[in-house]
């Protein structure tokens, strides 16, 4: 009898302090969102932009948060899907009630989730989607990086005045805006440049057989090939490129990068250039300090899209606090506009606030990121530089700067 009365009051205790615990969670925490790819073909892009975005993330926390607040943000896994990434952004809005959503990096991810975050009026940062398309959306979504006109141009100039050569092949993933539209804008450069586009093939993401596409293209002598892809499929038609004798130097965009390209492409990758948002090889401090952090947290040398989605995060706590939402008298005023909310995010996650968060976004203005000083333009896209890097026994090397 005493024992079982001992176990009732033990078990009475779990559940108080939970419930005190949640309480306390409901009443204080900032919820933002995230969706990436952790799983599936690109699982390095969702992996690591997760890494820079805890980073920040841990920062803020660490350095007493936000008006005294702190901040969470919820992880959706989409598995490298679009169809994923909708359900995931939708989850975020609906269930989890964010105040805004950092995410993908693939474009085609973006833009299935973008339209939903558009409807619903919660801005969305993406950290490193370069298709145009993506921002075109509407007035809540926002990028930090380049844009792909920019990025063919800086291949085909490469190809054009740094290779020399004159004709070049395309190999592109159909189902991909970003390969669809990275193709299409290095083709008007080099073409302009006076070079000449004399075969393209394409294939669709998973696939791992190239051979009949890279065996037409072998048939025209391209003196270069361009493959706008990401890393996986990259690392196969590589492999299978050098197999069928195809000697050229083959050259690509932002994604091939990924510590498992060379790991599948392996020799094949050497006489292969990209470009990319940043290099560790950049002496800036800011850069070197990341990289340093990053190493004793990770235990690897960071790709691009950790310093982009730490970037990204950045600047999503930089408009909150400027938007002054968190402000006590602006809480005060939330609490009394939303009689009914019970805790903090219940009362300022409104429209009406959420208005001021997307345009404290769109002023941000010489934010000094990892990746480069961040103003965000009149298209809600940023202007930065591009580096040229190339593969040479099995490391990745940097090239050349580039700037918009
Ligand atoms: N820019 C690519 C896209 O829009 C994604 C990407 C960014 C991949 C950075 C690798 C590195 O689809």
């Amino acid at each position: 009898m005493k024992r079982s009365s001992g176990l009732w009051w033990g078990v009475m205790g779990v559940i108080l302090c939970l419930f005190i615990f949640s309480c306390a969670q409901k009443e204080d925490v900032i919820v933002l969102g995230e969706f990436g790819s952790l799983t599936g073909v690109t699982a390095t892009f969702g992996k690591s932009t997760q890494r820079g975005i805890e980073m920040a993330l841990d920062e803020l926390n660490q350095t007493g948060g936000m008006e005294g607040k702190r901040f969470k943000i919820v992880v959706e896994d989409d598995q490298s899907k679009p169809e994923e990434a909708a359900t995931a952004v939708k989850k975020l809005i609906n269930q989890d009630k964010v105040l805004m959503i950092l995410g993908e990096v693939a474009s085609s991810r973006t833009l299935a989730g973008a339209p939903i975050c558009q409807d619903a009026k919660i801005p969305l940062i993406t950290p490193a989607s370069t298709n145009p398309k993506v921002t075109q959306v509407g007035d809540y979504i926002f990028r930090v990086c380049f844009i792909d006109p920019f990025q063919g141009e800086v291949m085909a100039k490469f190809a054009r005045n740094t290779l020399k050569v004159s004709k070049a092949a395309i190999l592109k993933d159909i189902k991909n805006d970003y390969s669809v539209g990275l193709a299409q804008f290095f083709t008007e450069t080099f073409t302009g440049l006076g070079g000449q586009v004399i075969a393209e093939e394409s294939y669709a993401e998973g696939d791992i057989e190239f051979r009949a596409q890279l065996t037409s293209l072998k048939a025209k002598n391209p003196e270069v090939i361009f493959i706008p892809g990401y890393y996986t499929e990259i690392g196969l038609i590589a492999r299978q490129a050098r197999d069928l004798g195809i000697k050229v130097p083959l050259i690509g965009g932002d994604g091939w990068d990924s510590p498992r390209l060379v790991e599948i492409g392996g020799k094949a990758l050497e006489n292969t250039y990209y470009s990319n948002h940043y290099t560790p090889e950049d002496p800036r401090p800011e850069i070197q300090k990341f990289i340093t952090e990053y190493k004793t947290r990770y235990n690897e040398t960071p790709d691009a899209m950790a310093p982009l989605g730490y970037d990204a995060a950045k600047i999503a706590f930089d408009a909150i606090k400027r938007s002054g939402i968190l402000q006590e008298q602006n809480i005060k005023k939330a609490y009394k506009e939303n009689p009914k909310a019970s805790y903090l995010m219940e009362a300022i996650n409104t429209p009406g606030n959420r208005q001021p968060i997307r345009d404290a976004l769109a002023k941000t203005k010489d934010f000094p990121g990892v990746t480069g000083m961040i103003t965000i333009d009149e298209n809600r896209n940023a202007k930065k530089t591009a580096v040229v890097v190339k593969i040479e026994g099995g490391k990745v090397m940097f090239v050349e700067t580039i700037n918009p």
